[in-house]
């Protein structure tokens, strides 16, 4: 196959579909890789790197969105690139389609064959293509929490870890699933008081055997997310409710009694958000104040650590985008479940459940 990665147009982001490494592995097994230049650069990897990796560097994004006959990205395709879409082409990216509808359109009417990371679920009902990235933005939510802490940010000016003599900040983290999980594991080590909330009492089970009293553990309710709040310097929300919006757990009224320029990173800002004003922000304005709490709220927070962010993405990616390449899409579908589930466009067709069910089109089987 001709596989192509192109450079991501999203506004400041850094990652790149396609790594160096995971460009050797797709030169081994016998394909072409076209790599639009400077694709790689915004998380170190210059075009040199690519071409000792074997790939072909293209002038711009039409060469290779013209050659490939499978083009692997991150982000889902923004509309100047919709006009490269056609039925010969496997699409394999983020697309998280049921928040778009205009994507959705333009996916179908091409007839393109759209292959979501998201969508990847293998049998025990993890979905290895989103880890990753969740793992990235729940240890980021710590270390940008706690800068926004400081006083030149508009913070309380806490230090989480606090010193000797001096008390240590708090940590409220809501939700203990993998950002929850990756959040705590940080604010721990920063030497944080964590408290941690979920409606999953095993998942809290789990963490209270491996943490013991380095933290404390609260059955989410309304009342004990209330109370954390008000002894709060940072919180994260890690909340999600599979194919739904996320619950606004964090009620505008709270605010009154929590902690001036206390902060919330809302990592679930890409489901809508945890809180009642919670709205998506990019890296170069991250942060609203709103009753004087501080609110981060960056849509893809993987982006600002691009490097570590690519390379864990490739790590999770690889595996299938070889897959559906040794064996074309359709064989593909036909060995591997995981990758059949990631298919959520087919020459016209919408495959995906959640996505067929959000904008009310007919479900077709693959
Ligand atoms: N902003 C970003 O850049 C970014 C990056 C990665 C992931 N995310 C988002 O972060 C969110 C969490 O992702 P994840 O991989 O950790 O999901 P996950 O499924 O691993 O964890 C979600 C957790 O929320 C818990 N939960 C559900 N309802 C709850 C409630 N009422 N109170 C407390 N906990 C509750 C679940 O039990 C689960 O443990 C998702 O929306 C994901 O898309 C955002």
């Amino acid at each position: 196959m001709n596989v192509g990665c192109v450079k991501e147009i999203k506004k400041l982001e850094g990652r790149v579909g396609l790594i160096p490494s995971a460009v050797k592995e797709y030169v081994n097994a016998g394909h072409r890789v076209l790599i639009e230049t400077n694709a790689g650069v915004m998380s170190g990897f210059p075009d040199a790197d690519y071409v000792k990796a074997g790939a072909v560097i293209c002038e711009n994004a039409e060469q290779v969105w013209k050659q490939a006959n499978m083009i692997v990205k991150v982000k889902e395709p923004l509309a100047p690139e919709y006009k490269f879409f056609r039925n010969d082409l496997i699409l394999y990216t983020y697309l998280h389609l049921a928040a778009d509808e205009e994507q959705t359109k333009a996916l179908l009417a091409s007839g393109i064959k759209g292959v979501a990371y998201e969508t990847i679920v293998t049998e025990d009902g993890t979905l290895p293509c989103l880890k990753p990235m969740s793992e990235v933005a729940g240890r980021l939510a710590i270390i940008e929490g706690a800068k926004r802490l400081e006083k030149p940010f508009g913070g309380s000016g806490v230090l989480l870890s606090g010193v000797p003599g001096v008390e240590r900040g708090n940590v409220v983290i809501l939700g203990a699933g993998v950002v929850g999980e990756n959040a705590l594991k940080i604010a721990v080590g920063l030497e944080a008081n964590v408290t941690i909330l979920d409606i999953n009492l095993k998942r809290l089970d789990d963490l209270d055997k491996l943490y013991g009293n380095r933290i404390t553990t609260l059955y989410s309710n309304a009342d004990n997310i209330e109370k954390s709040l008000e002894k709060a310097d940072l919180v994260v929300s890690g909340v999600l409710l599979p194919g739904a919006k996320a619950p606004k757990l964090i009620k505008r009224a709270y605010y009154k009694n929590m902690k001036p320029g206390s902060v919330i990173v809302d990592v679930a800002i890409d489901q809508g958000g945890s809180t009642e004003v919670s709205h998506a922000t990019y890296h170069d304005d991250p942060v609203f104040v709103v009753d004087g709490i501080n609110h981060y709220c960056v849509a893809n927070m993987p982006g600002a650590v691009a490097r570590t962010s690519a390379i864990a993405l490739n790590n999770a990616t690889l595996k299938y985008g070889l897959l559906i390449a040794n064996n074309g899409l359709e064989k593909a579908i036909q060995i591997s479940k995981p990758v059949k589930a990631g298919v959520n466009t087919y020459l016209g067709k919408c495959t995906c459940k959640g996505v067929a069910e959000a904008f009310n089109l007919p479900l077709a089987e693959l």
